[in-house]
């Protein structure tokens, strides 16, 4: 069936394999790429998919309410998968406003958007919002967030997205927007913008840099290969069930310290380097600010009800990121040229 839907910010690392593998899966979708092209967005990503007959790019921003008028008035969307965020919590300690109005304003726009666009006829529509695990705050040693665990987001990032979220249940609850929500664990793979744990690391190890661990480095993470994460959002858009929030997962819980290390190892290996080269760069640094402990994440539901699981392990996954990474240098070189640098210097210094 014939089916027009509207991705927000598909330029990112997320994004732009929840593009691919729609346009791919789907010839007779079209899928709108909105996306206003922040630091974080690269076109570059979606090279492979840019010339197809069912793909649209729009430059431009959610929280620009006329804008967004217009771009469902002219499209007339029947469903929208919205993953546009400011999402690094680094940054969101830096400049809170920012992720206030992206992810809280930019997401209540679309939601007023899309309720007037679909007033009357809300029947086959889909407001399906990307979240994080970082809502449900820090866990102790034990434990593992579950769907029903309250929210206690503790950095400026996951209290912007913990809003998100919320706006999304009241719009669900007030208006009988259709929607779902899915909360997932942290992301690894290509086209990951090197701010985040892995890239940085890897481009760090490939230029001899040193590795900056926050703390004592036993701050523990859930890991899921992003193309996983991207087949478990077409699986909810799909079969999802209406008002129902989802966690997704890896089953794959690392402290960084042991993460680091086994990365280290990898990229010793795909250097042709010998082992413990990468091992002798690590330097531990000042702490995050309010740092979570530990995120875990129970993806059982979705495994249950809707059959899914992640496709890889996580030395494979990691295995296939370092080679992706390595193959292309060029794509690492474009991002961290330019205000990258000011940024590394400012987080780093
Ligand atoms: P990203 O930072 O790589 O990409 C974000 C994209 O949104 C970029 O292309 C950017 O240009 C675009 N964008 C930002 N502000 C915009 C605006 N005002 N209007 C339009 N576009 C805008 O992020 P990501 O890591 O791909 O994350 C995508 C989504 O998934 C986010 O909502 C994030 O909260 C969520 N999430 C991420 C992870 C993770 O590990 N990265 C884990 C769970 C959930
Ligand atoms: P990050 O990739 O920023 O994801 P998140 O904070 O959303 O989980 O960080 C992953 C973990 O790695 C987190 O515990 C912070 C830590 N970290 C470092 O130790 N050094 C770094 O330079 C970065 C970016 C993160």
């Amino acid at each position: 069936m014939h089916k027009t839907i509207l991705i927000t910010g598909g330029a990112g690392f997320i994004g732009s394999h929840v593009i691919r593998l729609f346009v791919n899966n789907y010839p007779y979708y079209k899928i709108v790429n909105l996306d206003e092209l922040t630091y974080a967005g690269n076109l570059e990503n979606l090279r492979d998919v840019e010339n197809a007959s069912n793909y649209v790019f729009e430059k431009g921003d959610i929280v620009d309410r006329k804008y967004i008028e217009d771009l469902f008035a002219r499209y007339n969307f029947d469903g929208v998968i919205h993953l546009a965020a400011e999402s690094h919590v680094d940054r969101s300690i830096t400049n809170p406003m920012e992720f206030i109005m992206t992810n809280v304003v930019g997401t209540v726009n679309l939601l007023n958007t899309a309720k007037t666009s679909w007033r009357g006829n809300e029947q086959g529509k889909l407001f399906y919002h990307v979240s994080t695990d970082e809502v449900y705050g820090s866990l102790g040693d034990t434990g593992l967030f579950l769907e029903t665990t309250p929210y206690d987001p503790q950095s400026p990032y996951s209290s912007s997205k913990a809003s998100s979220d919320h706006f999304v249940r009241a719009y669900g609850n007030t208006y009988g927007m259709p929607f779902v929500i899915s909360n997932c664990s942290n992301n690894y793979g290509p086209n990951q913008f090197p701010e985040k744990l892995l890239p940085l690391f890897i481009n760090n190890i490939r230029h001899g840099k040193t590795l900056p661990v926050y703390g004592d480095g036993k701050f523990t993470r859930d890991w899921l290969y992003v193309v996983d994460h991207a087949r478990a959002i077409d699986k909810i858009y799909h079969e999802g069930r209406n008002r129902e929030t989802y966690n997704i997962g890896g089953f794959n819980e690392w402290t960084n310290i042991d993460l680091i290390k086994v990365l280290c190892k990898q990229m010793d290996v795909a250097l042709g380097n010998p082992i413990g080269t990468a091992d002798g760069l690590i330097t531990y640094v000042k702490d995050r600010p309010g740092h979570d402990k530990r995120y875990a994440i129970d993806a059982n539901k979705l495994k249950n009800e809707l059959g899914w699981k992640p496709s890889l392990q996580f030395e494979e996954g990691l295995a296939k990121t370092i080679a992706w990474y390595l193959d292309n240098q060029q794509w690492m070189d474009n991002v961290t040229s330019g205000d990258y640098q000011k940024y590394y210097e400012q987080q780093y210094s």
